[in-house]
């Protein structure tokens, strides 16, 4: 993992190695937190821009709601706080990892006194994929975990606990020499990879699994569905059988870390080399992502230019210092 120089914690900003928490932290026991996982491009026609930044924060704002977390901080005070943090480290292009989680403080499931904490942290990481894979299509197992379902989870909120589901099934799938994992649900309907949503093409059409199948409400599902809609294609979000995956003419994978990924062998069947319609929607998508798109312009959040005489890490006594707005609350966790 490649270090940034800051990183953003409870309104300051400190030095990648001081960013540190307390060991009886909520969150670290019992996964009591919400994330997001945001990318910068360095684009053409914006300069450094965030990939659909609002959307993002909205969504880790709705998980700590879900999951009774007062976010100390407002979604436009997280904005600009990212903004300042890529500026300040000096990047183009970065990944962007919104973190919110119950602090110390108080032991316990139900520990609502016990501080939620907020941390921006950015780093350059390139495809989660890798390139490659975007390029010549990647090869997915069907885990035999299953996907976390509504009975007993929120599958809408990306929550940290939850994410165990995913580590258990992309574990399984990396043992066995695949490159992703892809879930069932709990009725045994195509869900989702373990960090991505997947799509299928069967008889030209375009399908995807739809929210009764536990997905995660991908932003880049959502703009991957948008792309393909205004260039003529057909839609439709259903449930899909496991046999179809094998069935299908293309397959491909969307998400944040990923982008879009054609899937060309599941389970040992092959796919084949990705096809037409993912290839595409693809290079449509890559346009939007680096601000070659007229039409989805205004999906990107411009970041403004680095600094380039970004101050030296503050050590952390000096925290108080490069403190940029007040928590919403005007208390951190209350
Ligand atoms: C489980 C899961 N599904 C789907 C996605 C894709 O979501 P998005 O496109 O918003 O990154 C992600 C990534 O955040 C994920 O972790």
């Amino acid at each position: 993992m490649e270090k940034a120089e800051l990183i953003w914690m409870n309104g300051a900003f400190v030095a990648w190695d001081e960013a540190n928490v307390h060991v009886l932290s909520h969150g670290l026991h019992y996964g009591s937190g919400v994330f997001e996982g945001i990318r910068c491009y360095d684009t053409e026609s914006r300069g450094p821009a965030i990939f659909r930044h609002l959307e993002h924060l909205d969504r880790l704002n709705k998980s700590a709601e879900l999951y009774y977390l007062d976010l100390p901080f407002s979604v436009e005070e997280l904005r600009q706080a990212t903004k300042e943090l890529i500026r300040r480290n000096g990047f183009r292009s970065c990944y962007i990892r919104p973190l919110a989680f119950r602090g110390a403080g108080e032991m316990g499931l139900y520990a609502p006194s016990a501080p939620v904490e907020v941390i921006l942290a950015v780093w350059p990481w390139g495809a989660y994929l890798g390139d490659e894979g975007k390029r010549e299509g990647i090869r997915a197992k069907v885990a035999s975990v299953r996907r976390i379902s509504s009975d007993s989870l929120i599958p809408h909120a990306k929550a940290s606990g939850q994410y165990l589901n995913s580590i258990l099934a992309k574990t399984e799938t990396a043992n066995a020499s695949y490159d992703e994992a892809i879930l069932l649900d709990q009725r045994g309907m195509v869900c989702e990879g373990s960090g991505e949503n997947i799509f299928l093409v069967r008889d030209g059409q375009i399908v995807t699994p739809g929210h009764n199948s536990s997905i995660l409400d991908g932003i880049t599902r959502k703009s991957v569905i948008q792309i393909a809609r205004d260039l003529g294609y057909s839609v439709v979000e259903r449930d899909v059988a496991r046999a179809e995956l094998y069935l299908a003419e293309e397959v491909f994978l969307t998400g944040t870390a990923a982008e879009l990924v054609p899937v060309r062998e599941i389970d040992h069947q092959e796919l084949g080399p990705p096809g037409e319609i993912t290839r595409v929607i693809q290079a449509k998508f890559e346009d939007a992502l680096h601000g070659r798109a007229e039409e989805y312009l205004e999906w990107l959040d411009p970041v403004g230019e680095p600094s380039g005489d970004a101050p030296p890490p503050p050590a952390r006594e000096n925290v108080d210092a490069e403190e940029i707005g007040e928590p919403a609350s005007g208390k951190v966790g209350s």
